[in-house]
């Protein structure tokens, strides 16, 4: 644990010295000539902030309601892929960091660790189901009733990934999932390790309609619908059940071009975030980040890639330690924008 990164920006460098070129491409690429993947981050610099002077900020107070419950912050682990990829700790390490923080953990459809092991992992703490959509809808039926028997909290339906968005560098280099990682949910299809990235995830159905999410709305979890960019879109996910959205474009690994999340946001707050929970993700690096998300009306931000870079660099403790040091410089952010309650953040703070 000493030898960690003291900032939030050594562990990205870390973590590039440490991967093979492979998962590193896999983890760090994003679609087309990553644009998308650039703005995203670019789209949060570039918000000013005009901070209030002299309000007393001695106390300061992160704490939040995200999908009805009260929560000490407003972070919640994105769900990300194979990530034993990083280290031998995987989703269970990232898991234990994300409970030793208070920080809702979600798992992915294609995770190397099942519902049942996370929940027998000893990460006590909020548990959310990503779902993929399988051309084998018996599959996916069976995935999520058993994240309702495993005391998962909701589920994250991703609706961005009909196909998989064209990652040219991992074209390029052609990298095959090694055979022996498991992708429990998998098992069973002809698909898994030792085949490329792009070859498992043609799993999933392309057929996704909004229907679907009514049929998943109907079950015992609620819903949360993640990879919305339009207000329109937003619209319809709760005119079909969903109890909460994610402002998101995959983290730029999908269609190359679109708008960046930061942009995204507010229309969709304006339309639909008096009714529903709205999220966001892609880009936060910062803890200004995720104070101007909750500014612009975001009740939740979700991290993706510097929580790679945690596990990468230090498993378990390393996953911690970034999402202690985003926690920390957000809490410095909220006394230093002379706001210190998170709950009351209001977009006057931003000068643009
Ligand atoms: C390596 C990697 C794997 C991902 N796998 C999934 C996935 O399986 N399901 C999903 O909904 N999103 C997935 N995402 C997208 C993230 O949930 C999230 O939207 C994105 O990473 C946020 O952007 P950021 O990385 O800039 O924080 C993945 C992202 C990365 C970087």
């Amino acid at each position: 644990v000493e030898d960690l990164p003291p900032l939030l920006t050594g562990f990205e460098a870390a973590a590039r010295e440490r991967l093979e070129p492979g998962p590193l491409s896999y983890y760090a690429s994003g679609a087309g000539a990553e644009i998308t993947l650039r703005e995203n981050v670019e789209a949060w610099e570039r918000l000013r902030l005009a901070p209030r002077m002299l309000v007393g900020v001695e106390t300061r107070d992160l704490s939040t309601t995200l999908l009805g419950r009260p929560r000490p912050h407003p972070l919640v682990t994105a769900p990300m892929a194979f990530m034993r990829l990083a280290h031998p700790d995987g989703e269970l390490g990232l898991a234990r960091a994300a409970a030793a923080t208070g920080t809702p953990f979600t798992l992915a459809t294609l995770a190397n660790t099942s519902q049942e092991q996370l929940a027998a992992g000893g990460a006590e703490t909020s548990r959310w189901f990503q779902v993929y959509v399988f051309r084998d809808r018996g599959v996916t039926d069976a995935l999520v009733e058993a994240a309702a028997e495993h005391g998962f909290e909701a589920l994250v339906l991703t609706v961005d990934l009909p196909v998989v968005g064209l990652r040219e560098t991992d074209v390029t280099l052609g990298y095959e999932l090694p055979a022996d990682m498991p992708i429990p949910a998998l098992e069973g299809l002809n698909a898994g390790g030792g085949q490329t990235l792009a070859a498992s995830l043609s799993v999933i159905d392309p057929g996704l309609r909004w229907s679907d999410l009514e049929l998943l709305a109907d079950g015992p979890l609620p819903v949360i619908v993640k990879g919305v960019l339009r207000p329109d879109d937003a619209r319809h996910a709760i005119d079909h059940g969903a109890a909460a959205v994610v402002v998101s474009n995959h983290g730029g690994r999908q269609l190359d071009t679109v708008l960046p999340t930061a942009d995204a946001l507010p229309p969709i707050v304006d339309e639909v975030g008096g009714e529903i929970d709205v999220l966001v993700d892609g880009g936060i690096r910062r803890g200004t980040d995720v104070l101007k998300a909750v500014a612009l009306g975001a009740r939740g931000v979700l991290v993706g890639r510097p929580l790679l870079w945690g596990l990468t660099v230090g498993g378990e403790a390393g996953a911690r330690r970034v999402l202690e040091l985003l926690l920390e410089d957000l809490d410095r952010s909220l006394a230093l924008a002379g706001s210190p309650r998170l709950s009351d953040l209001v977009e006057s703070l931003l000068a643009n």
